[in-house]
């Protein structure tokens, strides 16, 4: 028996850093995302009565230090007593670099694990076991625009605009691509136990989400830009305050940051957002995608750029 599920990284706008429960890992606060079309992580999952353990191969070679984590999330939805399985995993974009590869990895293993399983479950509660493996990989159940909302012992995801309701492009400049040396989980962990502005970034995260909902909502480009900004430079006040400090960025992550505010001087409908990684997402109107890939290339230390436009949710491509 084997199945094999499709996944997309998303990108949050107003962005999700902390946590509230370890053990359940739920979120401290809401966010908002986009899901990224031309970025995938196809993953299969075999039964195999023959093996010992779980194995894992990303990309065609053995992965072992990433076996562990989805091990356990293909446990949450087939059982701790399932048989052993042969997972395959291929993604078209570089893995912990701040790509959100977690977010399209958990996404399709919970698809292609139910598939395997006598009772299929609804989209949200697939997206509740998504999100206990990796917070953010909730939103890739999802397509277009999405919200998570916190609730007490949950987390509702809804999507607020299918990709086509509004066709905005997204240009990676991707400026390393070196894995990150601390992982998100553990980092925001640290932010919430060490860094003076935690408390103030929750407090202020209802209110960016409601700006961000009614942006969407009214198709309102500088509105939406100038919140996901400055969102997402809160949320780096946040890990660079951090003991010790959380530093993703390279050069070339605040020449891109320069970049972008240029074009906007210039009249280019763009904004930029960055996640735990290095690498700088720009979201812009369709009709200036090029001029803003064009401009991200030409910025030093950007290695290369992937265009986008937004895509649809986690969908199961084969199942027995
Ligand atoms: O999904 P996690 O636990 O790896 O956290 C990702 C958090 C950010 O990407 C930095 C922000 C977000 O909301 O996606």
């Amino acid at each position: 028996m084997q199945s094999t599920a499709r996944a997309h990284p998303n990108i949050a706008l107003i962005k999700y850093w902390g946590k509230r429960n370890t053990e359940l890992n739920l979120p401290a606060a809401g966010s908002i995302s986009i899901t990224l079309a031309e970025l995938s992580t196809d993953m299969s999952i075999e039964i195999r009565e023959d093996l010992d353990s779980d194995q894992l191969t990303l990309n065609g070679a053995r992965a072992d230090d990433l076996l562990p984590r989805l091990s356990n999330c293909v446990d949450s939805v087939l059982g701790r007593e399932r048989p052993r399985v042969d997972i395959r995993s291929s993604s078209n974009f570089p893995v912990a670099a701040g790509l959100a590869s977690s977010a399209s990895a958990f996404a399709a293993c919970v698809v292609a694990a139910d598939a395997l399983d006598d009772q299929p479950r609804t989209r949200a509660e697939l997206a509740n076991l998504a999100g206990r493996a990796s917070g953010s990989a909730a939103r890739s159940l999802y397509g277009g625009f999405v919200e998570l909302e916190n609730e007490p012992s949950s987390v509702v995801v809804r999507n607020l605009l299918d990709a086509g309701d509004w066709p905005l492009e997204v240009v990676v400049a991707v400026t390393s691509e070196a894995r990150k040396t601390v992982g998100s989980g553990e980092a925001m962990e640290l932010s919430r136990k060490t860094s003076p502005f935690y408390a103030q970034w929750l407090e202020q995260q209802p209110d960016d989400l409601d700006t961000a909902r009614t942006a969407v909502a009214e198709r309102d480009f500088a509105r939406l830009g100038d919140v996901a900004e400055h969102n997402c430079l809160k949320m780096h006040s946040v890990m660079w305050s951090t003991r010790p400090p959380m530093v993703y960025w390279t050069r070339s992550t605040i020449g891109c940051m320069e970049t972008v505010r240029e074009l906007r001087r210039g009249g280019v409908p763009v904004f930029f957002t960055i996640d735990a990684g290095p690498q700088v997402k720009a979201v812009c109107m369709a009709a200036a995608a090029e001029q803003v890939e064009r401009a991200l290339s030409a910025t030093d230390g950007v290695l290369r750029t992937l265009r986008t436009p937004l895509g649809e949710g986690a969908r199961l491509l084969e199942g027995d």
